[in-house]
């Protein structure tokens, strides 16, 4: 058992809600294979997919794009759109198929999204989106919420965000997941967007005063889980998005942290053979492994040997094998890099000097 984790504090067992704690939707990120793959290091954190456009789905093959692991609740669809009819007929596709929540996408800002006028630029437009999130919650029972900005541009005030937040609750979304930043719509990337545009965590704070019927949800550049604790000092909830994804294992203590849960410490060894079952039962249905292995790359970082286990598993040449016999070789790599990590301890222990 890893027992890095055993000094962490826990926070008091309050009775969750459940966006107390989240990852964030990630294009490219987190598909279905990383959402089973966090499912099983954190039994309560909401999963979010990617961000869906109402025409891929509307005209795209819908099972490809909503297809998911009954293991993976609760799990809520992203959409990306602005037409209340489209968005209307993608939350009914979204109830039929067992999501959790319907979630509108109003805070991307890249340029293929502004083109489809939708994303952040609907920040600049709040009937649009309150007439979109009356259409939906018309159309289904399941959970309708929102994902945006503090601002677009350069407009800093306040009231902005706050008038945006209660034109749309007016039309019934009870739950807003806010990243503390602007989008500024031009001439950054998405990439820059996220880090450039500065953190203003304190207007998401004034939201949840302002709003205390609402349930807000806080999200941007949030890492440790003492972060994650001081913010829900504040708010209802905590998003997290980059850091989930590349510390995987942090949140194998959410659950008892954040949710109250007792129960035995899972290792990283025992989650690593549940995750193999899957990349097996994935490769007897007639698909190869690396799509979904890349997303648990992260498992061992911050202990000896993680860079060599990760270089096997991303080893080109072993793709075509199956993923128990890459399992070994990434074991013995691993377990060969501490060895030789503790014999340049012992070295470096043999020459100090005595005392
Ligand atoms: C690779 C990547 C893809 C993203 N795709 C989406 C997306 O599809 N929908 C969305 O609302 N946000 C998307 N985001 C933004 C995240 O949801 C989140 O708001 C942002 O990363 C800030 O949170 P963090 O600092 O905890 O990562 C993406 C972020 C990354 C890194």
């Amino acid at each position: 058992m890893d027992v890095e984790h055993s000094a962490v504090q826990h926070a008091s067992a309050q009775p969750a809600n459940p966006w107390r704690l989240s990852v964030a939707p990630m294009l490219d990120w987190t598909d279905r294979h990383c959402r089973y793959f966090h499912r099983l290091l954190t039994r309560h954190t909401r999963l979010y997919t990617e961000m869906v456009t109402t025409g891929a789905l509307l005209h795209g093959d819908q099972a490809r794009h909503l297809d998911f692991n009954p293991e993976e609740h609760p799990v809520a669809l992203q959409l990306g759109g602005s037409e209340p009819a489209d968005l209307a007929a993608c939350a009914r596709l979204a109830q039929r198929w067992g999501y959790d929540e319907v979630n509108l996408n109003c805070g991307c800002p890249s340029e293929r999204v502004q083109r489809g006028a939708f994303g952040a630029c609907l920040m600049a437009e709040p009937q649009l989106v309150a007439d979109g999130v009356k259409a939906m919650r018309d159309a289904v029972d399941i959970d309708v919420t929102v994902k945006h900005r503090i601002g677009i541009d350069k407009i800093e005030s306040y009231d902005f965000v706050r008038d945006f937040v209660g034109r749309v609750a007016e039309a019934g979304c009870e739950v807003f997941i806010v990243h503390a930043r602007n989008a500024w719509l031009q001439g950054l990337s998405p990439k820059e967007n996220r880090d450039i545009p500065p953190l203003r965590y304190e207007l998401v704070h004034r939201l949840k005063r302002e709003f205390p019927q609402l349930t807000i949800v806080i999200n941007g550049g949030i890492q440790t889980d003492e972060q994650i604790a001081e913010q829900l000092q504040h708010v209802d909830g905590v998003m997290v998005g980059r850091q989930a994804y590349h510390e995987p294992w942090q949140m194998a203590l959410w659950d008892e942290r954040f949710f109250g849960q007792v129960g035995p410490a899972v290792s990283r060894e025992a989650l690593e053979a549940q995750w193999l079952a899957y990349l097996e039962r994935h490769c007897a249905a007639g698909h190869s492994w690396p799509q979904a292995m890349r997303h648990a790359l992260g498992l061992y970082n911050g202990l000896p040997g993680a860079r060599r286990w990760r270089q096997v598993w991303s080893d080109h040449q072993l793709k075509t094998l199956p993923p128990a016999e890459v399992a070994q070789q990434a074991l013995a790599a691993r377990l060969e890099q501490v060895r030789r990590q503790q014999e340049t301890d012992a070295r470096r222990q043999a020459q100090l000097p005595p005392g």
